[in-house]
């Protein structure tokens, strides 16, 4: 297993919020975290990446990363695509781009990166002057992935990348990421509400509750669970 997460606890201050979380990425593989809002998606991955103190198990590539920083993590190959996109506004778009790759030393590599995001995401070639902040909230989602690409991860954590998009550019976005993926074998673990969209993505999922991971399985399997459907498929 690349990433694995067995019986994680975290807290904020004196708040517990996560109480039991376990879950496993296979090198390659793609995994979704559904959930309610506030049953603790986001902070399983702050825990993953050292924001928040977490307890319990967290293994990347088999050794312990509980208690590193998250310049630490970072530097060990796990790339996050924060809720609420992950861009730096002030910045354009080559430059968001080149601050994603700025632990990288192989600078040939990094210009044909670059060229293959922006072949990958056709709209920031046409905006690649524009500050992130001018872009359109698909744009940024774009940029956002794309700059987290750049670092040449091992392993891409995105927090809910179809947030505030309409339902076109959310499913562009994820058709993206999905191509991304076949390309560069980068394995994923994906937090996502539209269970619909992540399993277009992903080939299992966990489904999280109060901070607790309750069930998982192949994608599959869960699709067709009548609790699944009701609650995150809209049917
Ligand atoms: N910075 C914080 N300080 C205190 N409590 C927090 C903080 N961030 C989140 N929480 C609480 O922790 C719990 C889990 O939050 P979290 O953001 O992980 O949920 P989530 O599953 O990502 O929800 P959503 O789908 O709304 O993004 C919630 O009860 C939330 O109110
Ligand atoms: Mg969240």
């Amino acid at each position: 297993m690349l990433l694995e997460l067995e019986g994680v606890t975290a807290a904020y201050g004196r708040v517990q919020v996560l109480d039991g979380v376990s879950l496993a990425v296979p090198e390659g593989g793609a995994v979704g975290v559904l959930g309610a809002n506030g049953a603790g998606k986001t902070t399983t991955l702050r825990a993953i990446t050292g924001v928040v103190r977490a307890g319990g198990t967290i293994r990347f590539d088999g050794r312990s990363i509980l208690g590193m920083r998250p310049d630490q993590v970072a530097a060990l190959g796990i790339a996050h695509v924060p809720e609420g996109r992950g861009t730096l506004g002030d910045l354009d778009v080559r430059e968001n781009l080149r601050v994603g790759a700025y632990l990288r030393k192989d600078r040939a590599r990094i210009r044909e990166d670059m060229d293959y995001c922006l072949e990958l995401f056709p709209q920031l070639r046409d905006r690649i002057r524009s500050n992130a902040s001018a872009l359109s909230g698909g744009e940024q989602q774009m940029l956002a992935v794309a700059r987290a690409f750049m670092a040449k991860p091992r392993l891409l954590l995105l927090d809910e990348a179809s947030l505030g998009l309409a339902p076109g550019t959310a499913k562009t976005v994820y058709g993206a990421i999905r191509r991304l993926r076949e390309e560069s074998g980068i394995s994923m673990l994906v937090v996502e509400q539209n269970a619909n969209l992540a399993f277009s993505l992903v080939e299992e999922a966990v489904v999280l509750e109060t901070g607790r991971s309750v069930l998982s399985g192949p994608t599959e399997e869960l699709r067709t669970m009548d609790d699944i459907r009701r609650a995150y498929l809209g049917g």
